[in-house]
């Protein structure tokens, strides 16, 4: 087989990209290793900043995230006992965010790129990169046993931080930053409505925790744990106890509970691998960057890379020149390291650290005094939160 582009991993990146290229009239190929199901059913984060809404809909497959997403003005920020409103819209002149499942998202695209005949290639094994270091390059791998070979002029690794692009790459050819955090996050999806019609980021005493949701009747709601935290030691009534003590206020508020269908560990690390391009390979989205959970902002980056990988694609075949292809890791990475600096800055104003003093808790509390009480330090969040600009 050959194709125009092979692109590694059916996540929201290589998914995107392949929209992106198929309405640009750029050929590709998606391998993944999971099921179809396995993708579009695996819970993951729910914020979509305004830019990523923006190019779900004028690329054609913003339907349901119309019908479906919900779109919030503002978050909450709960410390001592109080929640500050952050009006997201009022500071960011009018910007919003939309929850809507990244799973959701995941479907879209799937089901746009398989109606415009796109091949996506689920289930492979012993998925292998090769020849990207010349002009050689292919993706080979196994599709029901029988071993398959693309060839492509150019290969996107968009296949997630454990996936084979990144790690094909010899080692001296990259720099890597890293920074892993000594708590990870319970994440929990619940059959109840929200009790907020808002995301809450609540610091307290215990840890941190979140309140989110995916629907007027699902509610998402996360606690800090320990790194590797079992499981099997959070009933649902701990795990129900442990929120409410997290969100207390001053004034009795409470958390609804009901039916928990779904529970997760996820760790929280920070980390970045330097330049995003290896001859003809490209890496984007986690495949390049991983960035902690907090400002919700891991699949929106990926997003952002592919948009400027099919730009400078649909310019290479276009005869527009190679300019663009030759900027992508620079023009990525300055957008990457802005949001690492935002998603770790939400991290550490907001969770508990085993090693904190007493200076440092107060310092933590001061920041959500500042932010939550000065319309400047109110802006930067609201400004980061709701994306910075894509261009
Ligand atoms: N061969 C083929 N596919 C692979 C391989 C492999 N060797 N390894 C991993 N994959 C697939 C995974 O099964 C997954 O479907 O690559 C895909 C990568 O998708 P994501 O991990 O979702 O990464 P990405 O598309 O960059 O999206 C980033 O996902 O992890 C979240 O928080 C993250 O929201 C962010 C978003
Ligand atoms: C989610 O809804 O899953 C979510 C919301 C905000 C975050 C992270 C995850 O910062």
């Amino acid at each position: 087989m050959r194709t125009q582009v092979g692109i590694v991993g059916a996540g929201p990146a290589g998914l995107m990209l392949a929209h992106l290229l198929g309405r640009a009239g750029v050929e590709s190929i998606i391998v993944e290793a999971k099921s179809r199901k396995h993708v579009e059913e695996r819970v993951r984060a729910g914020v979509l900043e305004q830019g990523t809404v923006d190019l779900m809909v004028e690329s054609g497959v913003g339907g349901r995230l119309r019908d479906q997403g919900l779109v919030h003005r503002g978050l909450e920020l709960r410390f001592g006992g109080r929640g500050h409103r952050i009006d997201l819209s009022d500071l960011t002149g009018g910007r919003t965010i939309t929850i809507y499942g990244q799973n959701e998202l995941v479907k879209d695209l799937t089901d746009a790129r398989i109606a415009a005949g796109g091949e996506i290639f689920f289930e492979s094994d012993e998925v292998a990169i090769h020849g990207f270091e010349s002009d050689a390059s292919a993706i080979r791998f196994r599709s029901r046993g029988e071993p398959r070979e693309i060839r492509c002029d150019f290969i996107a690794g968009c296949d997630g931080f454990h996936g084979v692009c990144r790690a094909s790459i010899p080692s001296a050819a990259l720099k890597i930053y890293e920074r892993v955090y000594p708590f990870a996050w319970l994440g929990i999806l619940a059959a109840v409505a929200p009790s907020s019609d808002e995301v809450i980021y609540s610091h307290h005493e215990r840890g941190f925790a979140l309140h989110s949701m995916r629907s007027p009747e699902l509610t998402r709601l996360y606690l800090q744990c320990a790194p590797e935290e079992d499981l099997a030691n959070w009933s649902d009534d701990r795990i129900w106890g442990e929120l409410q003590a997290r969100f207390e206020t001053i004034d009795g508020w409470r958390l609804r509970r009901g039916p928990i269908v779904q529970k997760g560990v996820t760790g929280m690390r920070s980390f970045v691998a330097e330049p995003m391009r290896y001859g003809s390979l490209y890496l984007a989205g986690d495949a390049a960057h991983i960035v902690p959970p907090t400002g919700a902002k891991g699949l929106n980056l990926a997003i952002a890379d592919v948009r400027c990988l099919a730009r400078a694609l649909d310019a290479h075949y276009r005869g527009r020149g190679d300019a663009m292809l030759d900027e992508y890791s620079a023009v990525c990475l300055r957008r990457v390291w802005k949001v690492q600096r935002f998603s770790w800055w939400m991290t550490s104003m907001l969770h508990r650290f085993e090693d904190a003093n007493p200076f440092d808790v107060r310092r933590q509390l001061a920041e959500l005094d500042y932010v939550t009480s000065s319309r400047i330090g109110a802006q930067s969040l609201a400004e980061n939160y709701v994306g910075l600009p894509l261009d």
